[in-house]
């Protein structure tokens, strides 16, 4: 008979029937079958079933006592479970422990909800709890495929003799475009350490250094407005190369990402085509289409620069507007009601209405079409829309006509609506690059403001840069899969006048930049190879690789929503010495 110490729970076979065995793990189930007690017993592993019958009665008695989730060793044999009760559900089904020895490790109060089974649980409670939420198979998958992960791109980055450095949390902003969260020094009363919003600066003077490829899983913080797919605290794959392409970026990162999905899921990610932003945004109406939907928008502003339906005529001849239309295949099925439902969606993002026409038969031009507006616009007009969009029976095609913004946001919505709802998802993966983004956008006060940081090298000269900042595009590139932006990057400047230039569109005068970020503009006058490079949002990755719908379950320890953490109860308050050291005064009426 075999004596086996500490052997894992979901490890056990029919190999092991007659040995004697140990085990430690949580009881995840506790059933009392009259006269014997069944555990179902979990650890990192899996779960066992032990079994304690009433004639060894002390051990009968500790296990009558014990509770779910209590902390427990046990000592017994291994058997192939009677017939009539293998259990296929369970990888371990084909056996069970007798138990002859038992020992509490540790007990547990009630949880707050059940781990044995599923159960709908409310994410505070999730979150509160966290310690027990992690238990949960789900959240142990999560986890372990994370760890797995961050190996598979450690090994890729480090065969490509990339080297890992850290870069400080205590720091100066880095201007990535949210708020910073910031440290009060207390040597310095007065003055506050930024915590990084990415290590832009560190890693372009690390290339001024002589590293000439770097990477780090790097810890970034942004405080602003969180959504599923944001955290304040969430970490990168930050990386840069010194005297490369923008090709050789992408070239790089994609094939990271296919190794990733290759050894991770077993996935081969096929082609990953590029398109530049302004065909995103014309095509999709969002610079993160997500490929796996076949529709496709169609900008027909010109058909309707002299027609009479006041609501496509003004758009048609706005350089702010457009109109764009979706054809939907099958879509003519879609009811009244749904239409409607469609209606108020878009007008969540300021869209006025949701034209749209059933297509019932092209063939028959006017006549085969069902439509609100159609006997609005004009025979011809509607023959040269058909012929553009490819209608085709059974279609319907939507509108949408006004601002560029309302109608791409509103489309670029729906687009991903009409996906679900109508099941249209063609493939499970679908990757894409981003390129030629405008150098500079106007913020909600109608400032300029980099799209993505200043330190983008621009494709264009410094002329144009002077006299049309906003009609320059930049050397960056993002990459998208299934819909969510997965990362982003650029060609940086590595000329002192160009970025000098930049700053001086941006409004940021010497002074300003000295303060900074002198230190960078120092690195850059002093022999400063050209660089480029990219940050992959981790979080995310791992948010695709595990099909999560939230961050926040990818992530062991997140924030809320609102930027608190419920199992620590962060932010909290600072006593009066610590504020006093500080040389802080808090305003308690805020
Ligand atoms: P960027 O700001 O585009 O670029 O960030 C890169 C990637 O980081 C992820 N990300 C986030 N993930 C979770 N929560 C957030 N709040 C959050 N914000 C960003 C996204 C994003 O694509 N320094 C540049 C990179 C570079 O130019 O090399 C940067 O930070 O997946
Ligand atoms: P109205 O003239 O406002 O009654 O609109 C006539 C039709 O056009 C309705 O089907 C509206 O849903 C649609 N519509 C109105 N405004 C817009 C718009 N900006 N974009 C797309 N369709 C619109």
């Amino acid at each position: 008979m075999k004596n086996l110490e500490n052997i894992s729970c979901g490890s056990l076979t029919k190999k092991e029937v007659g040995s004697v065995i140990k085990l430690c793990g949580w009881i995840h189930r506790r059933r009392d079958h009259g006269g014997v007690i069944f555990f179902d017993l979990r650890d990192e592993s899996g779960v066992v079933q032990v079994v304690y019958n009433p004639d060894d009665e002390d051990s009968f008695a500790l296990a009558e006592s014990c509770r779910n989730e209590y902390v427990i060793s046990v000592e017994g044999k291994v058997r192939e479970r009677p017939d009539g009760t293998v259990n296929p559900e369970m990888d371990t089904g084909e056996i069970e422990v007798v138990g002859s020895s038992l020992e509490i490790l540790n007990s547990s109060l009630p949880t707050p909800f059940q781990l044995d089974e599923y159960a709908s649980v409310g994410e505070e409670t999730r979150l509160r709890y966290r310690f027990l939420d992690l238990r949960r198979e789900e959240m142990q998958k999560n986890l372990r495929l994370r760890s797995k992960t961050s190996k598979c791109v450690r090994d890729y980055l480090e065969a490509n003799e990339f080297i890992e450095i850290e870069t400080p949390l205590l720091t100066k902003a880095t201007p990535e475009g949210a708020r910073d969260y910031l440290v009060p020094s207390r040597t310095y009363p007065g003055s506050f350490f930024a915590l990084p919003q990415s290590p832009q600066l560190f890693k372009q003077t690390l290339m001024a250094s002589g590293f000439q490829r770097y990477y780090q899983f790097a810890r970034c913080f942004r405080d602003e407005d969180l959504r599923a797919d944001r955290q304040p605290e969430f970490t990168q794959i930050d990386l840069e190369c010194s005297f490369v392409t923008s090709q050789n970026i992408k070239d790089l990162v994609t094939e990271l990402l296919k190794e990733v999905f290759s050894q991770i899921l077993g996935v081969k990610l096929g082609k990953f085509p590029e398109m530049t932003y302004a065909e995103a945004i014309a095509k999709f109406g969002t610079d993160k289409p997500d490929l796996r939907n076949p529709l496709i928008l169609e900008d027909v502003s010109e058909l309707f620069i002299n027609t009479e339906f006041k609501v496509f005529k003004e758009p048609a001849n706005s350089q702010d507007a457009r109109i764009a239309c979706m054809r939907v295949p099958g879509g003519e099925e879609l009811t009244r009601k749904q239409i409607d439902d469609y209606t108020d969606f878009v007008s969540n993002f300021g869209a006025k209405g949701l034209a749209y026409i059933r297509v019932e038969d092209p063939k028959k031009g006017k006549e085969g079409l069902q439509s609100p507006i159609i006997k609005f616009l004009e025979d011809d007009i509607v023959k040269v829309l058909l012929k553009q969009v490819g209608a085709t029976k059974g279609d319907i095609i939507f509108f949408g006509a006004g601002p560029k913004k309302i109608v791409n946001d509103s489309l670029a919505a729906l687009r991903v609506e009409l996906g679900k709802d109508l099941n249209l998802l063609n493939k499970d993966w679908a990757p894409c690059w981003i390129t030629d983004f405008p150098m500079f956008e106007l913020n909600a006060s109608g400032e300029i403001t980099p799209l993505h940081h200043p330190f983008t090298s621009p494709k264009c000269t410094e002329e144009e840069l002077k006299t049309d900042p906003l009609n320059c595009l930049s050397n960056a590139y993002d990459v998208v899969l299934n819909g969510l932006e997965l990362g982003g990057g650029s060609v940086r400047i590595h000329d002192h006048e160009m970025l000098s230039s930049v700053l001086q569109v941006l409004g940021i005068d010497k002074k300003e930049s000295e303060e900074k970020f002198g230190f960078l503009l120092s690195a850059l006058q002093h022999g400063c190879p050209p660089h480029a490079g990219l940050a992959i949002g981790y979080d995310r990755l791992i948010m695709l690789l595990t099909s999560s719908e939230s961050i926040r379950d990818v992530i062991a320890f997140p924030k809320t929503q609102t930027a608190s953490c419920l199992l620590t109860d962060a932010p909290g308050q600072a006593s009066l010495e610590q504020l006093e050291e500080l040389k802080i005064v808090v305003d308690e009426d805020d």
